[in-house]
């Protein structure tokens, strides 16, 4: 590709949240899903448009298109990439996501290598776009109010249902425009205890920006109160969080419209 070394650069030094392998380069991503995610039990793709939601740097996005053959994807993300902190937060915690945010933006650093690919931002997305030469746009946007996109043949949301005030807004949202199948990633999520094993659990975890642990149950139960039908656990896995070495719960769920 053009711009190489610009590109290598970015892949080299740049924060990034998910760990892609390009030109020989693995970026330090914050989660390594790379030779995980063949074992998630993701369905084919073929033929379909995706709507991303959540999108962040585009790891999933990539993959549906590069290897489940999906047409097209639209990635909707709420992050402006401009430091500005991406998560609903309670006021009280608004500073210390602040620090984080802008800590984690490296448009400074990186400003020339990324004005050279034509990007004006450090948007991941549009950066794996370019390197990819992907079929897949990338627009600004909330889970809370989907109305001005088209519907899609398959909606995807990966780990942000717990960092939300009102998952079951969201879930409708995706509802709304879901055609075929919604597919949900949820992180950290818990056991119900044994002998309240069939209720469907979420716990507040007391933190002002990911809100909620949920029971694999509890998300199917939401996910079956506003109108998907079928829905079952694609899978139960666990991926270690890099900086920590620890490794996090996560539940895979689909539904069908
Ligand atoms: C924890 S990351 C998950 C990224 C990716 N989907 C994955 O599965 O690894 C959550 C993403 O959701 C975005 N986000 C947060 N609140 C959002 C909202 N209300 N609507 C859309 N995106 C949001 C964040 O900016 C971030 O990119």
């Amino acid at each position: 590709m053009e711009n190489l070394d610009s590109a290598n650069k970015i892949l080299q030094l740049g924060t990034w949240y998910h760990t892609f392998e390009i030109n020989n380069i693995k970026t330090k991503g914050t989660y390594d899903y790379t030779s995980l995610i063949n074992e998630l039990s993701f369905p084919k793709l073929d033929n379909m448009k995706v709507l991303d939601v959540g999108c962040s740097d585009g790891f999933f996005s990539r993959y549906f298109m590069e290897e489940l053959g999906a047409d097209y994807v639209l990635g909707v993300d709420i992050n402006k990439y401009d430091s500005s902190v991406a998560f609903e937060v309670l006021n009280s915690f608004e500073n210390e996501y602040s620090e984080k945010y802008q800590s984690h933006n490296d448009f400074d650093l990186l400003s020339a290598e990324y004005k050279e690919l034509g990007l004006e931002n450090s948007n991941k997305f549009l950066f794996i776009k370019k390197v990819f030469n992907l079929n897949i746009d990338f627009e600004y946007g909330s889970i809370y109010d989907l109305t001005k996109f088209d519907n899609f043949d398959v909606t995807f949301c990966g780990s942000l249902l717990e960092h939300l005030r009102d998952p079951i807004t969201a879930i409708e949202q995706l509802y709304f425009k879901t055609n075929n199948f919604c597919i949900i990633d949820i992180s950290n999520t818990i056991n119900s205890p044994f002998f309240q094993r069939r209720k469907a659990l979420l716990e507040y975890t007391g933190a002002g920006g990911n809100f909620f642990r949920y029971t694999n149950d509890s998300v199917k139960l939401m996910m079956e109160t506003v109108g998907f039908k079928n829905v079952k656990v694609l899978n139960n896995y666990k991926i270690k969080i890099e900086k920590y070495g620890y490794k996090i719960p996560h539940s895979l769920i689909i539904g069908y419209k």
